[in-house]
């Protein structure tokens, strides 16, 4: 893998720019769903306050009321600067690009373009458990092709996996998170050229989400699945919304490679009608000029992946964790724990952090748990801490800290 080390942040780290008190007043699902005296380190929304030029740019538009539609190809013109500079990709065509409104509806869209209903579509558990949710209810089948002990996709296992789908003659589409969450791992430039060739063979199209594309540990390098050989049919979604915490802000797109551009252009063009403008603008102003505050960011979250290490190894010793190379997110393995298959509802109950349960994950979720390291460090820490409460069963209540 190459390896290329972030810029020196030239901005503040955003991870500690806000406290808990000034957070308490987001009325987001990360902060309203428990009650108060709970930790919220769970669904994949970051403790930052905005990057200054996605305010900045916001901000003019609601000023000049330029709040109708979307329109143009600013988004997908940023991301493409954005791709050549930052992935060493220049194959991103605008031309081959759509506006959609988010990233799981362009999964949908996707999908939708490539199969029929009742068809398979193959997912790499543990995934993002909304890769179940909106293929069931797009009245499609998730045949499930789990990822190795290692956390890396198997090869063995996905061609078993594509060549059972495909066995009645019908069509299918692999669902690929890249890079994947939970886990957080970055597919190769070697892996993404094996997937494309196995899509290839037995005929299954591949739909790559890179939303946590920008979202990479320092010295590695993320590779778009379009950028490798063999992936000319592939489509791919991307999105502003993880890197800059951008998900209230609807907007996305998707991409095809070169031999699906006809695919593409048949998606209805109503679909683009459902990103928000105002999400348009905050996501091409992150792209263009938030890369100072996104390396900003990154070095923040390598620091806590780093101190959660410590953290566990001292006072969760039983915990295993690997830490990811991409995405905010750390998924712990809990088994040895005795919290049975859903720890998560033990570290809420006893320990008031919420957590997310690994168990809609899919197969390997079971005993798992997933940390949103999107906090500052005193965060991360009270949260190790009411873990490690939880398994002492000391029920010295929550310390609430003010960072
Ligand atoms: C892999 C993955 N895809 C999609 C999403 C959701 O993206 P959107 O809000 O744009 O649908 C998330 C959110 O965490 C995610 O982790």
């Amino acid at each position: 893998m190459t390896r290329i080390p972030h810029e020196p942040p030239g901005e503040p780290n955003p991870l500690r720019a806000l406290t808990l008190d000034r957070l308490r007043h987001r009325t987001s699902m990360k902060w309203r769903t428990y009650p108060e005296d709970v930790l919220p380190l769970w669904v994949a929304e970051m403790d930052v306050p905005l990057a200054e030029p996605v305010v900045r740019a916001v901000t003019e538009a609601l000023e000049l009321g330029d709040t109708g539609y979307p329109s143009g190809t600013a988004y997908a013109e940023a991301l493409a600067a954005f791709a050549g500079k930052r992935w060493g990709w220049d194959g991103l065509a605008v031309e081959r690009t759509a506006v959609v409104p988010d990233v799981m509806l362009g999964v949908v869209e996707m999908i939708k373009l490539v199969t029929g209903p009742g068809d398979p579509v193959i997912v790499n558990p543990p995934v993002y458990p909304p890769f179940y949710q909106f293929v069931t209810h797009m009245d499609r089948r998730v045949v499930e092709a789990p990822l190795g002990a290692d956390l890396r996709i198997d090869l063995d296992v996905l061609e078993d996996a594509f060549r059972r789908s495909v066995a009645g003659g019908g069509r299918a589409a692999h669902l690929l998170c890249s890079p994947h969450n939970p886990t957080g791992t970055v597919h190769t430039a070697e892996e993404l050229a094996a997937v494309a060739a196995l899509a290839e063979r037995y005929g299954v199209r591949v739909v790559a989400d890179e939303i946590h594309a920008p979202v990479v540990a320092g010295g590695v390098r993320f590779v778009p699945y379009l950028s490798v050989p063999g992936a000319e049919r592939g489509l791919a979604l991307m999105s502003a919304s993880k890197g800059w915490n951008l998900a209230g802000l609807k907007a996305a797109l998707a991409l095809a490679g070169p031999a699906a551009a006809a695919d593409l252009a048949r998606m209805p063009e109503e679909v683009g009608h459902g990103a928000s403008h105002l999400g348009v603008i905050a996501h091409t102003a992150a792209l263009r000029d938030g890369t100072a505050w996104l390396d900003a960011l990154l070095a923040g979250l390598d620091d806590n992946r780093r101190l959660l290490t410590g953290l566990l190894a001292e006072h969760l010793p039983g915990v295993v964790h690997h830490p990811g190379q991409a995405t905010y997110l750390a998924w712990l393995d809990c088994r040895a724990l005795g919290f049975g298959d859903d720890p998560a509802k033990a570290f809420l109950s006893r320990g008031r952090v919420a957590l997310s349960s690994g168990i809609p994950f899919g197969t390997g979720g079971a005993g798992h748990v997933r940390l949103n390291l999107a906090a500052s460090p005193e965060v991360i820490e009270e949260g190790v801490r009411r873990m490690a409460a939880t398994r002492n069963g000391t029920h010295d209540g929550p310390r609430e800290q003010r960072p």
